[in-house]
């Protein structure tokens, strides 16, 4: 289910991109997205309200809410943003703000032809309430600013299984501690993972953040005891949940409420 494409991105995401008068790693504060040959990388820039592309997405930090469609605004008395990280062409957010008119959506990826595909899907059925993002989530905090996201979602991100690439994982410490930022008081994030052992990375990341954020549920077998799990169709389960269902993995998951006042 990996391709080239993603170890080719992790790459520069983890070593930083030659050819630019820098060298920076995509974390850092100054890195700027290079050019690229992708042709949706030139697609991308061209399009619209519906899609942000790489340092295009930090040009609204704190004001997301406002690029949203003042007919999307109009029907919403208290709007709450939801953000998926890793959303690929949208398979489940679309439906998500298909299904919720009253919620703002926002997806975001690294793959080009993926979020080209999920904007394309927006607009094709006329979605006002959702937008995406062609980024790096490394780069969330330079994106969002402090308590900007009501929720956030991370499904079935790269294991790394191997010892060398552990490195390459997106939950750590650290990183949680700077989404804990980004989110509400109030404000919730859900993990789901197919795989045991990054599973309970997470959860030894977790415990020293217990002060941001309080463990509402931890599952290690989400559909057990579902008969009708393998049925399951988006937005129920993500793509890539399906796959694992049918394939008879487990799924795991984390829910985690933002705590008040840390
Ligand atoms: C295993 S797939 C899961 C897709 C979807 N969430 C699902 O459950 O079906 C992981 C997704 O995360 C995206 N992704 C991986 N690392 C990323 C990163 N550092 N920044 C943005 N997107 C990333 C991939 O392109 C891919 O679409």
């Amino acid at each position: 289910v990996r391709n080239r494409d993603v170890q080719d991105i992790s790459k520069e995401v983890t070593t930083g991109v030659l050819g630019q008068k820098s060298f920076l790693p995509v974390s850092h504060p100054d890195y700027k997205y290079p050019t690229s040959p992708n042709p949706y990388w030139g697609k991308l820039q061209e399009s619209s309200d519906l899609v942000y592309s790489d340092n295009k997405t930090e040009h609204n930090r704190g004001q997301w809410l406002s690029r949203f469609s003042s007919n999307a605004l109009g029907q919403i008395p208290s709007p709450e943003l939801h953000v998926e990280i890793g959303c690929n062409a949208g398979h489940v957010i679309v439906e998500w703000a298909a299904a919720n008119p009253k919620g703002l959506y926002l997806g975001i990826d690294w793959k080009f032809k993926a979020i080209y595909r999920g904007a394309e899907k927006a607009r094709k059925r006329h979605l006002e309430n959702l937008l995406f993002l062609r980024a790096y989530a490394e780069r969330l905090e330079f994106i969002f600013g402090p308590a900007e996201i009501d929720h956030l979602y991370l499904f079935f991100p790269d294991p790394w299984p191997k010892k060398a690439h552990w490195k390459h994982r997106f939950v750590t410490t650290e990183r949680l501690k700077n989404l804990a930022s980004l989110v509400k008081p109030g404000g919730t994030f859900e993990i789901k993972t197919d795989h045991p052992e990054y599973f309970e990375w997470m959860l030894e990341a977790l415990s020293p953040c217990e002060s941001l954020w309080e463990t509402l549920s931890v599952s290690r077998n989400l559909h057990e005891g579902n008969p009708l799990a393998h049925q399951l169709t988006m937005p129920a389960v993500t793509l890539f949940e399906r796959i694992f269902i049918k394939e008879g993995k487990p799924v795991h998951r984390i829910l985690l409420k933002r705590r008040a006042n840390s």
